[in-house]
């Protein structure tokens, strides 16, 4: 991502803000596992979207018009030995040379300053209730300005949550973010095409989570943008296994829900798969109802149809292929109405799709569903689940879980599905995996 799509990125921010009024954002922080260990860093998004700087332990601060330079970062100072032990780091004169802020401070220093530049303004805009430590400082600096006020300085006597103002501007991808999402799509689906081919019985699920792994690293995506999800059989009907550890057996289905990230935007796709590479009679009818709820739900993305149409096409489609079925039995009208379909379709169509898998934006804007509008991400998830011990139906329906899964663009006559890279059809998986290579 150039800078330059930051800097824009800021100038909008700002505008927002306004004048006399101050925005915090703080980093993600390291989080330790044990002793000298740490997990894998992953820089917050929201501080990533305006700054592009992926360390821990930095503080943004955008003050409109200040006239010494509108964006500050309080970061790490360059330590020598800390760049032998741990790697490189921008230090002081980074932030300001490569990462274009007007001004930088040490991050050790920053009780001593931010007080200061909080002094006479209105309002702060900041990630309310987000990180603890931030909630504190900030009322702790207010609280030193009050002390000071015979001296003629006011506190801000506002503090508003920056979210509104910074999910809204996320929810809309530039072009520039759209060619991270769709190098992320296309990578992604290349290795479900190979976890397709390299599926056989007698191998375990983590093998094939290791295959898809394999395969984004290769294609240089080194993150995975949420743990991916290999699940054989019943497992598939646990909505987050994430365990990935049983074999594989031929007669069973396999389900993968796995995205690659690419520069910190996600990729989410989930495909359902025969381990034999041949369905059998009652998953091809499963199967074939989900891939229809989901073609019905993308058909109505367009811009200015509300969100909720998408889930209401597949609950419709589902129910009435349920009834055909014999899965659920009485009047379809009366079984949406009462959500009988709850008991095997219980998630919601999908979720607004970007830097997060689950990503930022409000789904209703004044209590009502939002309208989609050109340069909205989402995914279009439908899946049926059927209990193991669902006595209700009958066996040959049992323990059987699947879930289609793409992502989709709205655009302004439409929708683009950016996840075409990998078949959905049952003819188009059986043929990929009749010419299966082996793993
Ligand atoms: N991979 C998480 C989801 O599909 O929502
Ligand atoms: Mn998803
Ligand atoms: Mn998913």
């Amino acid at each position: 991502m150039k800078q330059s799509e930051f800097k824009k990125r800021r100038k909008q921010l700002m505008q927002r803000v306004g004048k006399g009024n101050i925005a915090l954002i703080g980093s993600a922080s390291v989080r330790t596992r044990n002793r000298d260990v740490d997990y894998p860093f992953r820089q917050d998004s929201d501080f990533y979207y305006l700054t592009g700087f992926n360390e821990p332990d930095a503080l943004a601060v955008f003050i409109p018009g200040r006239e010494q330079g509108e964006y500050i970062l309080f970061c790490r100072e360059f330590d020598e030995k800390k760049a032998l032990w741990e790697g490189a780091h921008a230090g002081l004169e980074g932030a300001t040379k490569h990462y274009a802020a007007d001004d930088s401070f040490p991050i050790d220093d920053v009780d001593d300053i931010l007080s200061g530049m909080l002094e006479n303004k209105n309002k702060v805009y900041y990630p309310m209730g987000r990180d603890s430590d931030l909630d504190h400082s900030l009322l702790e600096w207010i609280k030193h300005i009050r002390s000071q006020s015979r001296s003629g300085v006011i506190a801000p006597g506002e503090l508003a949550s920056i979210e509104p103002i910074l999910h809204e501007m996320r929810l809309f991808k530039s072009a520039a973010e759209l060619e991270l999402m769709r190098h992320a799509a296309n990578v992604t689906a290349q290795a479900h095409v190979r976890a397709m081919q390299s599926c056989h019985a007698g191998r375990y699920e983590y093998q094939i989570e290791a295959d898809i792994v394999h395969h984004f690293m290769q294609a240089g995506l080194r993150a995975v943008a949420y743990p991916s999800i290999v699940a054989g059989g019943k497992n598939a009907c646990t909505l987050h296994y994430t365990d990935n550890k049983d074999k594989l057996k031929n007669g069973d289905l396999l389900l993968i829900d796995a995205g690659a990230e690419c520069d910190h935007y996600a990729a989410d796709i989930t495909r359902t798969f025969p381990v034999s590479g041949k369905f059998t009679t009652a998953q091809a009818q499963l199967y074939q109802l989900v891939l229809d709820a989901q073609f019905a739900a993308i058909e109505q993305i367009k811009p200015n149809v509300p969100w909720n149409l998408a889930h209401d096409a597949s609950v419709e489609v589902m129910t009435k292929g349920l009834v055909k079925l014999g899965i659920l039995k009485g009047n379809v009208k009366k079984l949406i109405k009462d959500e009988k379909y709850k008991q095997f379709y219980m998630h919601r169509i999908g979720h607004w799709l970007g830097m997060d898998v689950h990503d930022v934006g409000d789904y209703k804007l004044n209590q009502e569903w939002r309208k989609l509008q050109p340069g909205m991400a989402l995914t279009i998830e439908p899946g049926l689940y059927i209990p193991e011990n669902c006595k209700t139906v009958e066996e040959k329906w049992r323990g059987i879980g699947i879930r289609i899964e793409d992502d989709v663009l709205v655009t302004k006559t439409g929708y683009e599905i950016l996840t075409t890279g990998v078949p959905k059809t049952i003819a188009d998986i059986e043929a990929l995996m009749a010419r299966k290579t082996g793993g």
